[in-house]
């Protein structure tokens, strides 16, 4: 068949792991016999240095036509000096927004082959971490009014967290389906007992989980949340938060599998296209020395796959290579405590010869 894939590169790491997640996607195309046409375009820093703005027109109207998006990562420190609405991070909330994918998954899950790379204690981390963060992502504090304005003690700034009730409806609706395929078990976090846009948060998801009656719904505050994750992480199976509280909780919940550059995201909207990213950021760092780890790319992919092109094979596919390849003892950098390693490149290739040789 044939689908239509923006590639968003970006900055930073985001375009060696887009060229491996492109290895990846074309021993797919060869193995299953597909046709993925796959175009490039600028968000970001390098969208600021060659048209002036981190999201152009142009690049959000090439992402609406296509099936899926996927994306590398934003930002660094040559633009860190620019007005908020032209940092390259504007450039990834904005598509965000002007796609309407207001639902991100992030799934969590500690490898057999990494139990030993997860710096939980041992016996918690065998107990096994399988998590389903669902952030929300269009709204929150993240697109509230802010600016700056004279108070009492001088000029000061804002920011301001708001959210509607159907805001919080049909992020809470997301979670539970998902949870009815899974454990059934959803854990709303919130800050009720200090905010107001949390007891809202809160009353909307228990009304929401009457339709479920199948699945269990935990009230949890955020800060005792952050605790539990280290503590006893096998008691989560679906986390339902905000913006502000799932990009945190996310970055916390990823170092438990080992390392962030495992972990992938996709963002939803009401219809079946979808932009798919790891959930680490550009490690500027790094960058251009071939040693990112490559798999957050490739699993996000393998979320494209399965989610907005309804291929479940082909995503199964690239999820059992990268088990394999891990089995194998194949490892990045971040992951190879100090011992042997394979570039990302070499990594890429590995994964898609698995795909290949099935
Ligand atoms: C993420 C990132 C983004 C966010 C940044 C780059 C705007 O941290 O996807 O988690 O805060 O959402
Ligand atoms: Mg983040």
């Amino acid at each position: 068949m044939d689908f239509h894939i923006t590639l968003l590169p970006g900055d930073g790491v985001g375009p060696e792991i887009i060229d491996a997640a492109t290895t990846v996607l074309t021993a797919v195309e060869k193995k299953f016999g597909h046709n993925f046409h796959m175009q490039s375009r600028d968000i970001g820093g390098v969208a600021i240095d060659t048209t002036g703005v981190p999201l152009p027109k142009e690049t959000l109207d090439a992402c609406k036509q296509s099936d899926a998006v996927l994306l590398g990562a934003v930002g660094g420190p040559k633009w860190d000096g620019l007005k908020a609405h032209l940092r390259p991070e504007r450039g990834l909330l904005s598509l965000r927004s002007g796609l309407g994918l207001f639902a991100n998954l992030r799934p969590i899950a500690l490898h057999e082959e990494l139990i030993s790379s997860s710096p939980l204690r041992q016996d918690i981390a065998k107990r096994g971490v399988n998590i389903m963060i669902v952030r929300e992502l269009t709204g929150g504090i993240y697109f509230g009014e802010r600016g700056y304005r004279d108070g009492a003690f001088g000029q000061e700034a804002y920011d301001t967290e708001v959210y509607s009730i159907n805001e919080v409806e049909r992020i809470a609706k997301i979670a539970f389906e998902i949870a009815m395929g899974r454990n059934k078990k959803v854990t709303s976090v919130d800050k009720a007992n200090v905010l107001e846009t949390s007891r809202l948060w809160r009353a909307t998801v228990e009304r929401v989980a009457k339709g479920y009656p199948e699945v269990e719904l935990e009230n949890m505050l955020v800060d005792n949340c952050a605790m539990q994750l280290i503590k006893e992480p096998s008691r989560f199976d679906v986390i339902l938060t905000n913006n502000m509280f799932g990009d945190i909780l996310s970055d916390e919940a990823s170092m438990l599998t080992g390392s962030i550059g495992l972990l992938p995201s996709s963002s939803l909207g009401a219809g079946n296209m979808g932009l798919y990213e790891p959930i680490h950021g550009s490690a500027p760092d790094i960058a251009g020395n071939d040693e990112a780890n490559p798999i957050a790319t490739v699993l996000a992919s393998a979320m494209m796959l399965s989610t907005s092109l309804k291929l479940v094979n082909e995503a199964f596919a690239v999820e059992c290579a990268v088990h394999k390849v891990l089995a194998k003892g194949l490892r990045t950098k971040d992951i190879a405590g100090g011992k042997k390693h394979v570039s990302c490149s070499r990594m890429a290739e590995e994964i898609a010869l698995a795909v290949l040789n099935r």
